[in-house]
């Protein structure tokens, strides 16, 4: 997408000659399209993302990246010139990755922030600027900007970097920033479990796991579960689930079911509260991908525990794969139901 406003900020502010020169190391930070770095003149470029689908196009487009397509780390260059960082619609996320640019940089190495506006980055801007002189320039519905790592790191960035650390939020779970429901367990999620007490059993995949919530509840309250595989494309959420849940009983997948294939079959039960969103853009696609996938990997007569926002009224999409599902629980702000894959 050569297009995006990404992109448009980039040649800008390039063609004003804020980005000129050759760079030998890059690392970006909190983008999900890579190909905006092609109208400039990097040699390495390392992308730093949670999502399987944004590090397994980094690594077919060969560039480098912190962790491997299984999610294992790899070691690499702490010392970038340059450093790119794109606002992400988590605060806290985007806090971090502002403070892991100073510490990967290295000194007189450059700092790139953009983002959109209504992800709110003049917040970010005027924070930083209250600590380093900065050059802002207004693009496309938002603001690119370049300064000097400086030679002492600021007070507040060694608090920002903290934010990168496990936070532990109602009932003990923990959750990293970036995740959904970072802050408190999702009313929707909790509704789901109190539905499927006592009613799991055998094998158990939850589609979009996050942090493990759901998962951790059907362990909790349905002690004829073998077996439950997690299914998450954001790593972090992923790791957070794996300190949550401790049963051997639980195995974890990083994929992204919208381009990975799961070889995940004759399942007894899938639960799950599918996502609607990509970043900021409402993805209505996305539910028919996660109950095409909960159809596969369910065995004959197995069963489908699914809760949505009922303003999305997803009835007419879930009656094309499941044609007896049930609404078993509604209330102002959601629906349950449960289907039974017949064929
Ligand atoms: C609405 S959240 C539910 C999270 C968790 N099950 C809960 O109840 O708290 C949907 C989850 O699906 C994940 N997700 C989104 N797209 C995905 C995809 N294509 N493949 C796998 N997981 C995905 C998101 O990262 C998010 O954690």
């Amino acid at each position: 997408m050569l297009n995006s406003k990404i992109t448009k900020r980039l040649i800008f502010a390039k063609k004003k000659g804020y980005l000129d020169g050759c760079c030998f190391e890059a690392c970006a930070l909190g983008f999900h399209e890579t190909n905006c770095f092609d109208i400039l003149s990097i040699k390495k470029l390392t992308i730093c993302n949670p999502e399987k689908s944004v590090i397994k196009k980094a690594i077919k487009n060969n560039h480098l990246t912190f962790v491997d397509l299984k999610g294992f780390k790899i070691t690499r260059t702490k010392s970038f010139d340059k450093t790119f960082v794109n606002i992400t619609k988590s605060r806290k996320e985007s806090l971090f990755n502002i403070a892991t640019a100073f510490f990967l940089t290295k000194i007189n190495g450059i700092i790139i922030i953009t983002g959109d506006k209504e992800l709110g980055v003049d917040f970010y801007l005027k924070k930083i600027n209250s600590f380093v002189n900065l050059n802002i320039i207004s693009k496309s519905h938002g603001k690119i900007t370049l300064f000097k790592k400086p030679e002492f790191i600021p007070k507040e960035i060694k608090i920002w970097k903290n934010f990168g650390k496990f936070q532990k939020i109602n009932d003990n779970f923990f959750t990293l920033p970036g995740c959904f429901s970072e802050k408190e367990i999702d009313d929707g999620s909790r509704l789901l479990s109190s539905q499927f007490t006592n009613k799991l059993y055998g094998k158990v995949a939850d589609l979009g796991a996050g942090w493990g919530y759901l998962s951790a509840k059907a362990l909790e309250s349905n002690k004829n579960i073998k077996e439950i595989s997690l299914v998450e494309s954001n790593l972090n959420a992923l790791n957070c689930s794996r300190k949550n849940i401790s049963n051997f009983k639980a195995n974890f997948f990083w994929v992204d079911i919208e381009f990975e294939d799961l070889n995940l079959e004759n399942y007894d039960h899938v639960i799950m509260n599918p996502p609607f969103h990509k970043g900021k853009k409402f993805v209505h696609s996305l539910v028919s991908i996660f109950l095409k996938k909960a159809k596969k990997i369910l065995a004959k007569n197995g069963t489908l525990w699914m809760v949505y926002k009922k303003e999305l009224q997803y009835e007419f999409v879930i009656n094309d794969m499941f044609q007896n599902f049930e609404c078993i629980y509604i209330n102002k702000g959601y629906r349950i139901i449960r289907a039974i894959k017949r064929y």
